[in-house]
């Protein structure tokens, strides 16, 4: 089971498919891996927020009449097929809402790969290029991964407040959305280990743990992602994994011993607005934003984003954005982090 895996043998489970592919005439060794991740063969492609990418599709031959039909293989909804683009080689047409930022790259005349503009954290997911060639339809799957950074996220009233669509409202309200299982994956893969359950996209609960401990889930099973499966949406509630990526603009400090209030015109004043929390998570992950002040964002949580680990700026060892949780608006104890 790939959630059951030690984190420190992933980067084993690359190197050892680094040398597969610096020695391709080695045998393999098809044994049952026990330790060790199979090494992802899906084809990927990668990008950040706000950048424009191309997913590959070629033809090696072209018929004499044929379709090339785009979608976004999404969960099922009502037997609904996500089209995004279809061509016949001459002509090509939008629909739903991808169609407007796509196109077709059109590099050579084989070329059907598809191109999408401006990407957005709803773009993640798996896409499919159809040959509609009336006798032989083909088709390859290409997943497209948005760059970014996973963050738990609780409720200003505490552990477990939150229902599905709340906590789904919550990421939105901080530059995000819910995460996807694999970007919680990955983001485990990359260190990240919180010991409070929380909602994914797909209505699952999870928490992904680096270092087995008493009070989650105990010492005996081996690191890995908790999951407690789908729950009732409605009706059961837990904390939140939110998922960013970089954005267009930037996020500073400002310094002072603040108010809630007097923080938001702090930012006002520099013709800035204050900062979400996925605004300055996405700035430690893809700026390197290091600072050991405590600051006021949008949502009254008061966080600090550190990317060098020092001993006098909260002492934990692992880079990462702390937080003082929230704190009574009314203190006048902080600086802000300001988004511009
Ligand atoms: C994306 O492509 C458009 C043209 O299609 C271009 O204007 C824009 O600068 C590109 N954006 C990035 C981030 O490269
Ligand atoms: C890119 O998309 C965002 C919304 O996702 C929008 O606010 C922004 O204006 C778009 N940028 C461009 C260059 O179209």
């Amino acid at each position: 089971m790939m959630h059951s895996l030690a984190v420190c043998l992933w980067v084993a489970a690359c190197f050892t498919w680094t040398s597969a592919i610096y020695h391709p005439h080695r045998q393999a060794v098809h044994k049952k891996l026990r330790y060790l991740l199979e090494p992802p063969v899906y084809p990927e492609v990668s990008a950040q927020r706000g950048a424009n990418t191309t997913l590959p599709c070629l033809l090696r031959l072209k018929p004499p009449r044929y379709k090339v039909k785009w979608t976004k293989l999404e969960a099922p909804r009502l037997g609904v097929e996500n089209i995004i683009l279809i061509t016949n080689g001459h002509d090509q047409r939008g629909y739903g809402s991808l169609g407007p930022r796509a196109s077709l790259r059109r590099a050579h005349t084989l070329d059907a790969s598809l191109r999408i503009a401006n990407l957005s954290l709803e773009d993640d997911g798996r896409y499919r290029c159809e040959l509609v060639n009336g006798l032989e339809d083909e088709s390859v799957t290409i997943t497209l991964r948005i760059e970014g950074v996973v963050f738990p996220y609780q409720s200003r009233n505490g552990r477990y407040r939150l229902n599905f669509q709340e906590a789904k409202d919550a990421c939105e309200g901080q530059d995000a959305r819910l995460a996807t299982y694999p970007q919680l994956y990955r983001a485990w893969t990359e260190g990240l280990d919180w010991c409070n359950a929380g909602w994914l996209d797909d209505g699952t609960v999870h928490y992904p743990i680096i270092q087995p401990r008493e009070p989650c889930g105990g010492k005996l099973l081996l690191p890995g992602i908790r999951s407690y499966g789908p729950k009732d949406k409605a009706g059961e509630r837990f904390d939140a994994f939110c998922f960013t990526s970089s954005s267009a603009g930037q996020v500073f400090f400002v310094g002072g011993r603040l108010s809630y209030t007097e923080a938001v015109k702090a930012c006002g004043v520099q013709g800035a607005k204050i900062a979400q929390v996925g605004h300055l998570y996405a700035a430690w992950r893809f700026s390197g934003l290091d600072r050991c002040d405590g600051g006021w964002l949008e949502d009254g949580s008061v966080r600090f984003p550190i990317a060098t680990p020092r001993q006098h700026c909260g002492g934990l060892p692992e880079p990462g954005v702390r937080s003082f949780g929230f704190p009574d608006k009314a203190l006048h104890t902080y600086g802000v982090y300001c988004y511009r």
